[in-house]
């Protein structure tokens, strides 16, 4: 059961959003004296000015990068203030928004697919919801008690990784030191795709870069949707809370701070299940749920009556994504991870013997009920250690280095240290070559295996 839960109201800025709903719905979208001029290198130029509580939205052309400068006034993107007279690079396929409180002129160079600016954005709401939360934190420390977790969910595409950003960047700017607890398996921002993790913040995330993940907390799921192990994703779920409440045991401003929880888009069945999951490992103070009324009725029936729940509007900026934009981007957060935020590092290639590591997949297949052990359950058949033989299938696999020194501990709970992907596989000499963000030898020899793979093309 949830432990004691926090007495602070949210009605206000409940009734503030409900206020204030329906004018946002329809974002109304007024480009305001864009001045577009064509320089000399042929990249175009275009000069935005925003008046108070604006948005200048844009995506970035295929191929292309768009430089900002914020030529007067201040701005923010999803949280993170920009530094004037400072050109920030936005890479192929971004897609921004610039908001300002107080009014600004922003320039772009580079070719945009589309940039306009929006008068109507949900976030004074946002901005509410932050300062609700900072009361509650302000009540812990006063308290001496705990600080609020929240946990924001939705459908796919409707910003729920950027509200968790604009939340933390907020509270980071106000001195506080959130953890964000990334459950998102496809679409992660703080390691790559198939990982569930944690990440401390300590500082706003950088515009370009997002959050640094200097030492985040990892865990291995294996495969970019939770539905092909939900046993597995709701036991790592309770394995982060109970490493971020053992955090906030020792570390009193963690406490307090509390902790942001981004979730997957799957919110039916066994997805919706697992939310509900995710509510109860971390005792979850506030729900967030972005867009969809009928989530947000079916939560605030089954969850406990003192979790405050909410239902906020998505942004009309929000994009949605292709599947095919989707895969880009998970191959793109692999590459970097391998090569560095634009090619910065230099990771190394290397031969492993077979016999020098051991490969495991969590997770049997699944087989008729009447072929189980007796006594032995489904689900429990999901987080068996499977041994895997070395072999030419091996090729392109992520393979994540576990911080297991035996099998005697249990792999599915331990944090990984990093990743390798195999490049190559040779069953005569028995070694496969492996692409390594560090270079030889492993750093320990209990490897899992993910279903995702990666083609390195560089
Ligand atoms: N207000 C906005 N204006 C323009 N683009 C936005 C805005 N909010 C979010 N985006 C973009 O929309 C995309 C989807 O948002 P995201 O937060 O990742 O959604 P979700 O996590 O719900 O799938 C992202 O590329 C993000 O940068
Ligand atoms: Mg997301």
């Amino acid at each position: 059961m949830w432990k004691k839960a926090f007495q602070f109201r949210l009605h206000l800025f409940i009734t503030l959003a409900q206020q204030l709903q329906g004018q946002t719905s329809n974002c109304t979208i007024r480009a305001l004296s864009v001045m577009v001029e064509e320089q000399k290198s042929e990249k175009p130029v275009a000069k935005f000015d925003l008046e108070k509580e604006m948005e200048l939205r844009f995506e970035v052309e295929r191929q292309e990068t768009v430089q900002m400068e914020l030529i007067a006034g201040m701005t923010e993107v999803f949280g993170t203030e920009l530094t004037r007279n400072k050109k920030f690079t936005f890479d192929s396929g971004s897609k921004v928004a610039v908001f300002t409180w107080h009014g600004c002129t922003i320039q772009l160079t580079g070719r945009t697919e589309v940039a306009y600016v929006a008068k109507e954005t949900p976030m004074l709401l946002y901005l509410n919801c932050h300062a609700a939360l900072e009361q509650m934190r302000q009540q812990a420390e006063r308290e001496d008690e705990r600080g609020p977790r929240v946990m924001v969910v939705g459908p796919t595409d409707v910003g729920k990784s950027t509200l968790c950003r604009l939340l933390l960047n907020y509270a980071v700017r106000m001195g506080r030191r959130p953890t964000f607890v990334e459950l998102d398996v496809g679409q992660g921002s703080i390691s790559i795709p198939g990982t569930m993790g944690a990440l401390y913040i300590e500082r706003p995330a950088d515009l370009e870069e997002g959050f640094s993940v200097q030492a985040p907390l990892i865990y291995h799921f294996g495969s970019t949707t939770p539905g092909t192990n939900i046993k597995l994703y709701n036991k790592i779920t309770s394995r982060i809370a109970e490493v971020f409440n053992q955090r906030c045991e020792v570390n009193r401003k963690a406490a307090v701070s509390g902790c942001v929880i981004n979730t997957c888009g799957w919110v039916k069945g066994s997805g919706y299940q697992a939310l509900v999951h995710t509510a109860s490992a971390f005792e979850v103070d506030v729900v967030i749920v972005l867009d969809q009324e009928r989530l947000y009725n079916e939560l605030k029936r089954d969850l406990p009556h003192f979790v405050k729940t909410v239902l906020l509007p998505k942004s009309g900026g929000v994009v949605e994504r292709s599947k095919d934009f989707r895969r880009e981007s998970r191959d793109e957060r692999i590459r970097e991870y391998f090569y560095g935020f634009r090619g910065c590092f230099f990771p190394h290639a290397f031969d492993v013997k077979f016999s020098d590591v051991k490969i495991f997949k969590i997770g049997a297949p699944t087989i008729p009920d009447s072929c189980l052990p007796l006594g032995m359950s489904q689900e429990d058949n999901q987080l068996k250690l499977v041994p895997v033989t070395p072999g030419r299938d091996l090729i392109h696999h992520l393979l994540s280095v576990s911080t297991a020194e035996s099998t005697d501990e249990n792999l599915v709970e331990t944090s990984v240290a990093g990743f390798i992907v195999v490049t190559g596989v040779d069953t005569e000499r028995q070694i496969f070559t492996v692409l390594s963000p560090a270079p030889r030898p492993l750093p320990k020899n209990i490897l899992l295996i993910m279903d995702i793979r990666f083609m390195d093309l560089k």
